[in-house]
Protein backbone atom coordinates (compact mmCIF):
# COMPACT_ATOMS: atom_id res chain seq x y z
CA UNK A 1 0.00 0.00 0.00
CA UNK A 2 1.16 3.46 -1.02
CA UNK A 3 2.59 5.30 2.15
CA UNK A 4 0.19 8.29 2.83
CA UNK A 5 1.83 11.77 1.64
CA UNK A 6 0.86 15.31 3.10
CA UNK A 7 1.47 17.66 0.47
CA UNK A 8 2.53 21.32 1.00
CA UNK A 9 2.67 24.30 -1.48
CA UNK A 10 5.17 26.72 -1.11
CA UNK A 11 4.18 30.84 -1.95
CA UNK A 12 6.73 29.82 -4.98
CA UNK A 13 4.45 27.32 -6.12
CA UNK A 14 6.90 24.43 -4.81
CA UNK A 15 5.48 21.62 -3.84
CA UNK A 16 6.65 19.47 -0.67
CA UNK A 17 5.93 16.25 -0.24
CA UNK A 18 5.51 15.37 3.51
CA UNK A 19 4.98 11.80 4.57
CA UNK A 20 2.69 10.76 6.82
CA UNK A 21 3.38 8.79 10.41
CA UNK A 22 0.61 6.61 12.49
CA UNK A 23 1.49 5.19 15.70
CA UNK A 24 -0.49 2.36 16.53
CA UNK A 25 -3.31 4.62 18.62
CA UNK A 26 -3.79 8.08 18.75
CA UNK A 27 -4.04 10.66 15.66
CA UNK A 28 -1.42 10.62 12.88
CA UNK A 29 1.33 12.74 12.70
CA UNK A 30 3.26 14.68 9.46
CA UNK A 31 6.42 13.85 9.06
CA UNK A 32 8.47 17.24 8.94
CA UNK A 33 11.78 16.02 9.14
CA UNK A 34 13.22 16.75 5.94
CA UNK A 35 11.95 20.65 5.71
CA UNK A 36 15.29 21.89 6.45
CA UNK A 37 16.42 20.31 3.57
CA UNK A 38 14.48 22.75 1.41
CA UNK A 39 15.69 25.73 3.84
CA UNK A 40 12.41 25.80 5.88
CA UNK A 41 11.63 25.33 9.59
CA UNK A 42 8.20 24.90 11.20
CA UNK A 43 6.68 27.32 13.75
CA UNK A 44 4.90 25.92 16.95
CA UNK A 45 4.98 27.93 20.29
CA UNK A 46 4.50 25.50 23.05
CA UNK A 47 4.66 22.60 21.11
CA UNK A 48 0.87 22.87 20.77
CA UNK A 49 0.89 21.38 17.11
CA UNK A 50 3.96 19.38 17.65
CA UNK A 51 5.35 15.28 18.89
CA UNK A 52 8.58 15.44 19.47
CA UNK A 53 9.38 11.59 19.54
CA UNK A 54 8.00 8.36 18.86
CA UNK A 55 7.40 6.31 22.20
CA UNK A 56 5.77 2.64 23.46
CA UNK A 57 5.57 3.77 27.02
CA UNK A 58 2.39 5.85 27.85
CA UNK A 59 -0.52 6.66 25.77
CA UNK A 60 -3.35 9.12 26.40
CA UNK A 61 -6.33 9.86 24.11
CA UNK A 62 -7.66 13.02 26.08
CA UNK A 63 -11.15 13.04 24.06
CA UNK A 64 -12.01 9.77 25.61
CA UNK A 65 -10.30 9.84 29.28
CA UNK A 66 -7.75 6.99 28.42
CA UNK A 67 -4.27 6.58 29.87
CA UNK A 68 -2.47 3.59 29.58
CA UNK A 69 0.81 2.81 30.75
CA UNK A 70 2.48 0.10 28.30
CA UNK A 71 -1.13 -0.74 26.82
CA UNK A 72 -2.35 -1.06 30.36
CA UNK A 73 -5.36 0.98 32.22
CA UNK A 74 -4.59 3.59 34.76
CA UNK A 75 -7.45 2.07 36.72
CA UNK A 76 -6.48 -1.38 36.60
CA UNK A 77 -2.88 -0.54 37.67
CA UNK A 78 -4.02 1.42 40.57
CA UNK A 79 -6.10 -1.12 41.60
CA UNK A 80 -4.28 -4.29 41.33
CA UNK A 81 -0.33 -2.99 41.20
CA UNK A 82 1.82 -1.20 43.47
CA UNK A 83 4.59 1.31 42.71
CA UNK A 84 7.81 -0.97 41.92
CA UNK A 85 5.44 -3.28 39.66
CA UNK A 86 4.58 0.04 37.74
CA UNK A 87 8.31 1.60 37.84
CA UNK A 88 9.45 -1.65 36.51
CA UNK A 89 6.68 -1.88 33.75
CA UNK A 90 7.52 1.49 32.77
CA UNK A 91 11.04 0.75 32.46
CA UNK A 92 10.77 -2.90 30.80
CA UNK A 93 7.66 -3.37 29.25
CA UNK A 94 5.98 -5.91 31.11
CA UNK A 95 4.84 -6.53 34.68
CA UNK A 96 7.17 -8.52 36.41
CA UNK A 97 6.33 -12.25 37.15
CA UNK A 98 7.01 -13.21 40.55
CA UNK A 99 10.81 -13.86 40.51
CA UNK A 100 11.52 -10.57 38.61
CA UNK A 101 9.42 -8.97 41.20
CA UNK A 102 11.69 -10.26 44.17
CA UNK A 103 14.80 -9.59 41.71
CA UNK A 104 13.66 -6.22 41.11
CA UNK A 105 12.82 -4.84 44.43
CA UNK A 106 16.20 -5.97 45.78
CA UNK A 107 17.43 -4.25 43.25
CA UNK A 108 15.95 -0.89 43.78
CA UNK A 109 16.40 -1.38 47.77
CA UNK A 110 19.81 -1.67 47.54
CA UNK A 111 20.10 1.83 46.74
CA UNK A 112 17.74 3.17 48.82
CA UNK A 113 20.62 4.55 51.02
CA UNK A 114 22.53 7.83 50.60
CA UNK A 115 26.21 8.14 50.71
CA UNK A 116 27.07 9.80 53.84
CA UNK A 117 28.70 13.21 52.12
CA UNK A 118 25.12 14.37 50.82
CA UNK A 119 24.68 15.03 54.77
CA UNK A 120 27.11 18.54 54.08
CA UNK A 121 24.88 19.15 50.68
CA UNK A 122 21.73 19.18 52.94
CA UNK A 123 23.24 20.95 55.21
CA UNK A 124 24.78 23.79 52.68
CA UNK A 125 21.30 24.71 52.16
CA UNK A 126 19.24 27.50 54.08
CA UNK A 127 16.67 26.00 56.44
CA UNK A 128 13.70 27.25 54.88
CA UNK A 129 15.13 26.26 51.33
CA UNK A 130 11.77 24.69 49.45
CA UNK A 131 12.69 21.07 49.08
CA UNK A 132 11.49 20.97 45.76
CA UNK A 133 14.81 23.44 45.13
CA UNK A 134 16.90 21.22 47.40
CA UNK A 135 15.81 18.24 45.64
CA UNK A 136 16.70 19.41 42.48
CA UNK A 137 20.06 20.37 43.77
CA UNK A 138 21.01 17.33 45.52
CA UNK A 139 19.70 15.06 42.68
CA UNK A 140 22.11 16.72 40.55
CA UNK A 141 24.55 16.52 43.15
CA UNK A 142 24.51 12.59 42.62
CA UNK A 143 26.24 13.19 39.47
CA UNK A 144 29.60 13.94 41.07
CA UNK A 145 29.09 10.53 42.49
CA UNK A 146 28.16 8.76 39.90
CA UNK A 147 30.08 10.23 36.97
CA UNK A 148 33.15 8.20 35.38
CA UNK A 149 32.19 4.79 35.94
CA UNK A 150 28.55 6.13 34.11
CA UNK A 151 28.27 5.78 30.22
CA UNK A 152 24.72 6.68 28.84
CA UNK A 153 25.52 4.32 25.54
CA UNK A 154 25.79 0.86 27.61
CA UNK A 155 22.35 -1.00 28.32
CA UNK A 156 23.66 -1.98 31.86
CA UNK A 157 24.92 1.48 33.59
CA UNK A 158 21.41 2.86 31.99
CA UNK A 159 19.37 -0.36 34.09
CA UNK A 160 22.03 0.50 37.10
CA UNK A 161 21.28 4.17 36.69
CA UNK A 162 17.24 3.58 36.94
CA UNK A 163 17.67 1.65 39.91
CA UNK A 164 20.01 4.09 41.57
CA UNK A 165 18.09 6.88 40.71
CA UNK A 166 14.42 4.68 42.30
CA UNK A 167 15.94 4.01 44.94
CA UNK A 168 17.82 6.90 46.54
CA UNK A 169 15.08 9.72 45.33
CA UNK A 170 12.37 8.85 48.28
CA UNK A 171 15.64 9.44 50.70
CA UNK A 172 16.22 12.61 48.62
CA UNK A 173 12.28 13.78 49.16
CA UNK A 174 12.41 13.17 52.78
CA UNK A 175 15.72 14.34 53.61
CA UNK A 176 14.71 17.32 52.02
CA UNK A 177 11.56 18.31 54.31
CA UNK A 178 13.19 16.94 57.23
CA UNK A 179 16.13 19.35 57.32
CA UNK A 180 13.23 21.93 56.66
CA UNK A 181 12.26 21.28 60.11
CA UNK A 182 15.54 20.98 61.72
CA UNK A 183 14.47 16.72 62.07
CA UNK A 184 17.64 14.39 62.19
CA UNK A 185 17.51 12.39 59.04
CA UNK A 186 16.07 9.30 58.76
CA UNK A 187 17.20 6.47 57.11
CA UNK A 188 15.51 4.07 55.20
CA UNK A 189 13.97 0.84 55.95
CA UNK A 190 14.39 -2.23 53.60
CA UNK A 191 11.98 -4.54 55.31
CA UNK A 192 9.01 -1.81 54.06
CA UNK A 193 6.97 -1.27 51.16
CA UNK A 194 8.67 1.31 48.77
CA UNK A 195 5.30 3.74 50.01
CA UNK A 196 5.25 2.82 53.24
CA UNK A 197 9.11 3.21 53.59
CA UNK A 198 9.03 7.05 51.92
CA UNK A 199 6.07 7.66 54.43
CA UNK A 200 8.09 6.06 57.69
CA UNK A 201 11.02 8.25 56.47
CA UNK A 202 8.74 11.47 57.06
CA UNK A 203 7.18 10.81 59.78
CA UNK A 204 9.15 8.97 62.02
CA UNK A 205 11.60 10.22 64.47
CA UNK A 206 14.31 8.81 67.03
CA UNK A 207 11.91 9.47 69.39
CA UNK A 208 8.30 8.02 68.03
CA UNK A 209 7.89 4.78 65.63
CA UNK A 210 5.18 6.22 62.78
CA UNK A 211 2.49 3.76 63.25
CA UNK A 212 1.92 2.25 59.27
CA UNK A 213 -1.62 2.51 58.34
CA UNK A 214 -2.12 -0.13 55.37
CA UNK A 215 -5.20 2.15 53.77
CA UNK A 216 -3.26 4.91 54.13
CA UNK A 217 -0.16 3.26 52.18
CA UNK A 218 -2.47 2.03 49.78
CA UNK A 219 -3.57 5.69 49.06
CA UNK A 220 -0.08 6.89 48.67
CA UNK A 221 0.86 4.48 46.49
CA UNK A 222 -1.58 5.18 44.18
CA UNK A 223 -0.76 8.92 44.26
CA UNK A 224 2.83 7.15 42.84
CA UNK A 225 1.16 5.15 40.65
CA UNK A 226 -1.06 8.00 38.84
CA UNK A 227 1.51 10.39 38.39
CA UNK A 228 4.40 7.76 37.39
CA UNK A 229 4.13 9.17 33.84
CA UNK A 230 2.12 11.26 31.64
CA UNK A 231 4.12 10.93 28.41
CA UNK A 232 5.68 14.13 26.78
CA UNK A 233 4.78 16.59 28.89
CA UNK A 234 7.39 19.45 30.12
CA UNK A 235 9.11 17.51 32.30
CA UNK A 236 9.55 14.32 30.37
CA UNK A 237 10.28 16.84 27.48
CA UNK A 238 12.91 18.56 29.39
CA UNK A 239 14.17 15.25 30.82
CA UNK A 240 14.71 13.93 26.99
CA UNK A 241 16.07 17.11 25.86
CA UNK A 242 19.15 17.30 28.14
CA UNK A 243 20.04 13.76 27.73
CA UNK A 244 20.03 13.99 24.09
CA UNK A 245 23.42 15.54 24.80
CA UNK A 246 24.40 12.75 26.62
CA UNK A 247 24.37 13.97 29.64
CA UNK A 248 24.41 12.23 33.48
CA UNK A 249 21.03 10.56 34.03
CA UNK A 250 21.31 12.46 37.87
CA UNK A 251 21.60 15.79 35.85
CA UNK A 252 18.86 14.61 33.26
CA UNK A 253 16.40 14.07 36.31
CA UNK A 254 17.48 17.24 38.03
CA UNK A 255 16.44 18.86 35.20
CA UNK A 256 12.79 17.16 34.95
CA UNK A 257 12.54 18.36 38.82
CA UNK A 258 13.34 21.56 38.15
CA UNK A 259 10.77 21.71 35.11
CA UNK A 260 7.86 20.13 37.26
CA UNK A 261 7.93 22.75 39.96
CA UNK A 262 6.34 25.66 38.20
CA UNK A 263 2.48 25.97 38.88
CA UNK A 264 1.97 25.23 35.53
CA UNK A 265 2.95 21.53 35.95
CA UNK A 266 3.52 19.88 38.93
CA UNK A 267 3.54 22.83 41.39
CA UNK A 268 -0.27 22.74 40.55
CA UNK A 269 -1.20 20.29 43.43
CA UNK A 270 0.48 22.95 45.97
CA UNK A 271 -1.08 25.64 44.30
CA UNK A 272 -4.30 24.16 44.38
CA UNK A 273 -4.42 24.10 48.32
CA UNK A 274 -3.09 27.47 48.92
CA UNK A 275 -6.42 28.05 46.70
CA UNK A 276 -8.24 26.22 48.64
CA UNK A 277 -7.38 27.44 52.14
CA UNK A 278 -7.02 31.12 50.39
CA UNK A 279 -11.29 30.74 49.09
CA UNK A 280 -11.84 29.37 52.79
CA UNK A 281 -15.83 29.50 52.38
CA UNK A 282 -17.82 28.66 50.26
CA UNK A 283 -19.79 32.20 49.88
CA UNK A 284 -16.21 33.22 48.18
CA UNK A 285 -16.63 30.28 45.83
CA UNK A 286 -18.04 32.78 42.84
CA UNK A 287 -15.82 35.34 43.53
CA UNK A 288 -12.88 33.14 42.28
CA UNK A 289 -15.18 31.74 40.00
CA UNK A 290 -15.33 35.35 38.05
CA UNK A 291 -11.94 35.87 38.57
CA UNK A 292 -10.56 33.12 36.75
CA UNK A 293 -13.00 33.54 33.89
CA UNK A 294 -11.37 36.83 33.46
CA UNK A 295 -9.15 37.61 30.60
CA UNK A 296 -7.53 40.51 32.19
CA UNK A 297 -6.82 38.61 35.61
CA UNK A 298 -3.70 35.87 35.82
CA UNK A 299 -5.73 33.77 38.39
CA UNK A 300 -6.56 30.70 37.30
CA UNK A 301 -8.61 27.94 38.90
CA UNK A 302 -5.77 25.68 40.14
CA UNK A 303 -6.26 22.18 39.11
CA UNK A 304 -8.14 22.43 36.36
CA UNK A 305 -7.68 22.46 32.88
CA UNK A 306 -5.27 20.26 31.15
CA UNK A 307 -3.44 20.49 27.56
CA UNK A 308 -4.07 16.71 26.78
CA UNK A 309 -7.21 16.49 28.75
CA UNK A 310 -10.37 17.46 26.68
CA UNK A 311 -12.35 15.68 29.33
CA UNK A 312 -12.40 14.56 32.29
CA UNK A 313 -8.56 13.69 33.57
CA UNK A 314 -8.75 9.72 34.34
CA UNK A 315 -6.27 10.17 37.45
CA UNK A 316 -8.41 12.43 38.79
CA UNK A 317 -11.28 10.38 39.27
CA UNK A 318 -9.38 7.94 41.11
CA UNK A 319 -7.78 10.38 43.30
CA UNK A 320 -11.47 11.36 44.11
CA UNK A 321 -12.18 8.17 45.11
CA UNK A 322 -9.41 7.63 47.00
CA UNK A 323 -10.05 10.85 48.63
CA UNK A 324 -13.04 10.08 50.35
CA UNK A 325 -11.56 6.27 51.36
CA UNK A 326 -8.79 8.32 53.44
CA UNK A 327 -10.81 10.82 54.56
CA UNK A 328 -13.90 8.20 56.16
CA UNK A 329 -10.36 6.33 57.63
CA UNK A 330 -9.42 9.43 59.42
CA UNK A 331 -12.97 10.46 60.43
CA UNK A 332 -11.96 13.37 58.24
CA UNK A 333 -15.24 13.11 55.89
CA UNK A 334 -16.26 16.72 57.34
CA UNK A 335 -13.12 18.13 56.40
CA UNK A 336 -14.06 21.85 55.13
CA UNK A 337 -11.03 22.07 52.99
CA UNK A 338 -12.62 18.92 50.69
CA UNK A 339 -16.14 20.02 51.13
CA UNK A 340 -15.05 23.22 49.44
CA UNK A 341 -13.29 21.35 46.83
CA UNK A 342 -16.52 19.27 46.32
CA UNK A 343 -18.71 22.32 46.17
CA UNK A 344 -16.09 24.52 43.46
CA UNK A 345 -15.68 20.97 41.39
CA UNK A 346 -19.68 21.18 41.24
CA UNK A 347 -19.57 25.55 40.98
CA UNK A 348 -16.91 25.34 38.06
CA UNK A 349 -18.27 22.32 36.10
CA UNK A 350 -21.61 23.74 36.03
CA UNK A 351 -20.38 27.54 34.83
CA UNK A 352 -20.79 28.04 31.01
CA UNK A 353 -16.99 29.14 30.76
CA UNK A 354 -15.93 25.78 32.03
CA UNK A 355 -17.81 23.78 30.20
CA UNK A 356 -17.47 25.44 26.59
CA UNK A 357 -13.33 25.15 27.41
CA UNK A 358 -13.52 22.01 28.62
CA UNK A 359 -12.01 22.23 31.38
CA UNK A 360 -11.90 19.54 33.84
CA UNK A 361 -10.46 18.88 37.44
CA UNK A 362 -6.84 17.41 36.68
CA UNK A 363 -5.15 14.71 38.95
CA UNK A 364 -3.87 17.57 40.85
CA UNK A 365 -7.00 19.05 42.44
CA UNK A 366 -7.33 15.78 44.46
CA UNK A 367 -4.42 14.60 44.98
CA UNK A 368 -3.42 17.67 47.40
CA UNK A 369 -6.18 17.11 49.94
CA UNK A 370 -5.26 13.23 50.03
CA UNK A 371 -1.98 14.54 50.86
CA UNK A 372 -3.02 16.84 53.40
CA UNK A 373 -4.98 13.99 55.31
CA UNK A 374 -1.94 11.63 55.16
CA UNK A 375 -0.17 14.53 56.89
CA UNK A 376 2.09 15.39 54.23
CA UNK A 377 2.49 19.19 54.13
CA UNK A 378 2.23 21.64 50.99
CA UNK A 379 5.52 22.36 50.42
CA UNK A 380 5.83 18.15 49.91
CA UNK A 381 3.61 18.43 47.50
CA UNK A 382 5.64 18.68 44.07
CA UNK A 383 8.54 16.74 45.90
CA UNK A 384 5.75 13.66 46.10
CA UNK A 385 5.35 14.08 42.25
CA UNK A 386 8.60 14.66 41.74
CA UNK A 387 9.11 10.78 43.26
CA UNK A 388 6.67 9.41 41.37
CA UNK A 389 7.37 10.90 38.23
CA UNK A 390 11.24 9.84 38.24
CA UNK A 391 10.19 6.60 36.75
CA UNK A 392 8.85 7.79 33.88
CA UNK A 393 11.56 10.41 33.63
CA UNK A 394 14.36 7.76 33.55
CA UNK A 395 12.11 5.08 31.32
CA UNK A 396 11.96 7.94 28.56
CA UNK A 397 15.64 9.01 29.18
CA UNK A 398 16.18 4.91 28.32
CA UNK A 399 14.14 4.66 25.59
CA UNK A 400 15.32 7.62 23.76
CA UNK A 401 18.85 5.34 23.64
CA UNK A 402 17.16 2.90 22.45
CA UNK A 403 15.33 4.51 20.14
CA UNK A 404 17.43 4.15 16.16
CA UNK A 405 17.43 8.15 15.52
CA UNK A 406 18.81 9.54 18.55
CA UNK A 407 19.66 12.75 17.79
CA UNK A 408 20.54 15.88 20.35
CA UNK A 409 17.37 18.14 20.54
CA UNK A 410 18.10 21.10 18.93
CA UNK A 411 15.42 23.16 18.25
CA UNK A 412 15.48 26.26 15.72
CA UNK A 413 13.54 29.81 15.79
CA UNK A 414 12.21 32.91 14.32
CA UNK A 415 14.72 35.06 14.87
CA UNK A 416 13.11 39.00 15.69
CA UNK A 417 15.99 40.80 16.88
CA UNK A 418 18.36 43.38 15.52
CA UNK A 419 19.31 43.58 11.69
CA UNK A 420 23.15 43.21 11.33
CA UNK A 421 24.85 46.51 12.72
CA UNK A 422 28.44 47.55 13.64
CA UNK A 423 29.93 48.20 16.77
CA UNK A 424 30.07 52.13 17.63
CA UNK A 425 33.25 53.24 18.54
CA UNK A 426 31.80 56.17 20.48
CA UNK A 427 28.90 54.86 22.38
CA UNK A 428 27.93 57.85 23.66
CA UNK A 429 26.09 58.58 19.95
CA UNK A 430 22.43 57.83 20.29
CA UNK A 431 21.68 54.73 19.17
CA UNK A 432 19.52 54.05 16.65
N1 LIG B 1 -8.78 28.41 34.94
C1 LIG B 1 -9.34 29.33 34.11
N2 LIG B 1 -9.17 29.33 32.78
C2 LIG B 1 -8.42 28.38 32.24
C3 LIG B 1 -7.80 27.39 33.03
C4 LIG B 1 -8.00 27.42 34.42
N3 LIG B 1 -7.44 26.52 35.23
N4 LIG B 1 -7.09 26.55 32.25
C5 LIG B 1 -7.25 27.00 30.99
N5 LIG B 1 -8.04 28.10 30.99
C6 LIG B 1 -8.50 28.85 29.81
C7 LIG B 1 -7.39 29.75 29.31
O1 LIG B 1 -7.44 31.03 29.90
C8 LIG B 1 -7.64 29.77 27.82
O2 LIG B 1 -8.66 30.69 27.58
P1 LIG B 1 -8.66 31.55 26.20
O3 LIG B 1 -8.79 30.52 25.10
O4 LIG B 1 -9.86 32.43 26.33
O5 LIG B 1 -7.36 32.28 26.16
C9 LIG B 1 -8.20 28.38 27.54
O6 LIG B 1 -8.76 27.92 28.78
C10 LIG B 1 -7.15 27.38 27.07
O7 LIG B 1 -6.12 27.39 28.03
P2 LIG B 1 -4.58 27.29 27.65
O8 LIG B 1 -3.76 27.94 28.70
O9 LIG B 1 -4.39 27.78 26.25
O10 LIG B 1 -4.40 25.74 27.66
P3 LIG B 1 -3.06 25.01 27.83
O11 LIG B 1 -3.25 23.67 27.25
O12 LIG B 1 -1.93 25.83 27.32
O13 LIG B 1 -2.87 24.93 29.43
C11 LIG B 1 -2.82 24.20 31.65
C12 LIG B 1 -3.07 23.82 30.19
C13 LIG B 1 -2.83 22.94 32.50
C14 LIG B 1 -1.45 24.87 31.80
C15 LIG B 1 -3.94 25.17 32.11
O14 LIG B 1 -5.19 24.55 31.99
C16 LIG B 1 -3.73 25.68 33.53
O15 LIG B 1 -2.99 26.64 33.73
N6 LIG B 1 -4.38 25.02 34.56
C17 LIG B 1 -4.17 25.38 35.92
C18 LIG B 1 -2.88 24.78 36.43
C19 LIG B 1 -2.98 23.27 36.62
O16 LIG B 1 -3.91 22.78 37.25
N7 LIG B 1 -1.97 22.55 36.13
C20 LIG B 1 -1.87 21.11 36.32
C21 LIG B 1 -1.95 20.32 35.06
S1 LIG B 1 -2.18 18.58 35.44
C22 LIG B 1 -0.71 18.08 36.09
C23 LIG B 1 0.33 17.86 35.06
O17 LIG B 1 0.15 16.96 34.22
O18 LIG B 1 1.36 18.55 35.13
Amino acid sequence: MDQKKATLTLPDGKIIELPFIEGKMGKPAIDISQLSQHGLHTYDPGFMSTASCGSAITFIDGEKSILLYRGYPIEQLAEHCDFLDVAYLLLNGELPNQNEKTKYVSEVKKHYLLHDQLNSVFRGFRRDAHPMAVMAAVVASKSAFYFDEMNVYNRNHRKISANRLIGKVPSIAAWSYLYNLGRPFNYPRNDLSYAANFLNMLFSSPTQDYEINPVLVRAFERILILHADHEQNASTSTVRLVGSSGANPFACISSGIASLWGPAHGGANEATLKMLQEIRSESRIGEYIERAKDSTDSFRLMGFGHRVYRNKDPRAEIMRKTCHEVLSELGLENDSIFKLALKLEKIALEDDYFVKKKLYPNVDFYSGIVMRALGIPNSMFTAVFALARTAGWIAHWNEMFVADNLKIGRPRQIYKGKLLRNVSLDRNVSKD
